[in-house]
């Protein structure tokens, strides 16, 4: 074993930490985490875990809400520069305002937010449960829904409903090339292309199948077809190639073939070396002010009682 990678283990069972990592970090992160998964499990698990310090390998809002449903834990990150361009297309000032002009909708917000936007909203969602959600409340229940607005064009067509919605979006998905997927899908014919709602409506018109992360790897997993193109962050390619050696999946091309723009530059930034020190050192933390805290978790424990209902 790694030297490395041996001392990470030693200092997280001597401190009793857990370490979550999201699908899109780098695979060495996701070899060593103690779950891996998409944004709805890393909450999950954060709300459950009996450890004394978790690590969210992960960008800012996944600590931030790990924080929220375990304010009493050390929760640790190992850059704290990892945030999230959708995230940062939603001001909290901004939201507010946008919420304040509808005062008769429900304020439904991607769990891509940081904790203030979280205080301005009734029910967080993750790309994993937003359509069931959605589909859970009244047909005539008037709904705002932000930040993304291809995540709330997706569920718009999917629900039949027509929420109201911010302008966000992620840069990574926003980068998928149609040109590029078209031709990929001449050269792998038997193909299949596979989408995160995060993406272009252009892309997602394309698609066989649109999903989270974790929908994404369940289907190529269970599905018949031997390749996939794959139009979400390539590091979800880890654990398909792990758990299907036999398929192949290709990663859907960006516009600007020099720029590895399919990757998340945020998420991305944390290293194996970043989370041995962030171990060794209990920093960088998060930290959240209680007040915050204590309006941002209702949402957020109201979209995990919702999952749970609707077994999610
Ligand atoms: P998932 O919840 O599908 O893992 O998505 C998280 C994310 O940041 C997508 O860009
Ligand atoms: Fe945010 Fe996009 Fe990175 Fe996901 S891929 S964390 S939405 S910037």
């Amino acid at each position: 074993m790694d030297k490395l990678v041996k001392k990470i283990i030693n200092l997280k069972e001597k401190k009793n930490a857990v370490i979550l990592a999201h699908f899109y970090q780098k695979g060495e992160i996701q070899d060593i985490a103690d779950f891996v998964g998409d944004s709805l499990a890393l909450a999950q698990w954060a709300s459950k875990t009996k450890a004394d310090i978790i690590v969210v390998c992960g960008v800012h809002f996944m600590g931030e809400t790990a924080k929220i449903l375990s304010p009493d834990k050390k929760v640790l990150i190992p850059d704290l520069e990892a945030g999230c361009s959708l995230a940062d297309s939603c001001p909290a000032d901004d939201f507010k305002k946008f919420v304040e002009k509808h005062p008769d909708h429900t304020v439904i917000s991607y769990v891509n937010t940081t904790a203030a936007v979280k205080t301005v909203t009734d029910i967080v969602v993750t790309s994993t449960n937003a359509k069931e959600i959605v589909d859970s409340l009244p047909k005539d229940e008037k709904i705002i829904f932000g930040p993304d607005k291809n995540l709330g064009n997706y569920i718009n067509s999917v629900t039949g409903r027509n929420m109201i919605l911010w302008d966000g979006a992620c840069h990574v998905h926003e980068q998928f090339s149609v040109e590029k997927i078209l031709e990929l899908k001449k050269e792998y014919p038997n193909a299949e292309l596979i989408a995160h709602p995060e993406c272009k409506n252009t892309i997602i018109k394309l698609a066989d199948f649109v999903g989270s992360t974790s929908a994404l790897l369940k289907h190529a997993l269970s599905s018949s077809k031997k390749e996939f193109i794959v139009a979400t962050e390539s590091g979800i390619l880890h654990q398909m190639t792990q758990k299907a050696p036999d398929k192949k999946f290709i990663p859907a091309p960006p516009n600007d073939s020099t720029c590895a723009c399919n990757e998340c530059k945020y998420m991305r930034l944390n290293t194996l070396e970043k989370l041995y020190h962030c171990l060794e050192n209990e920093s960088p933390e998060i930290k959240i002010e209680p007040k915050i805290i204590e309006k941002a978790v209702k949402p957020i424990q109201k979209m995990l009682d919702l999952s749970e209902m609707l077994g999610l």
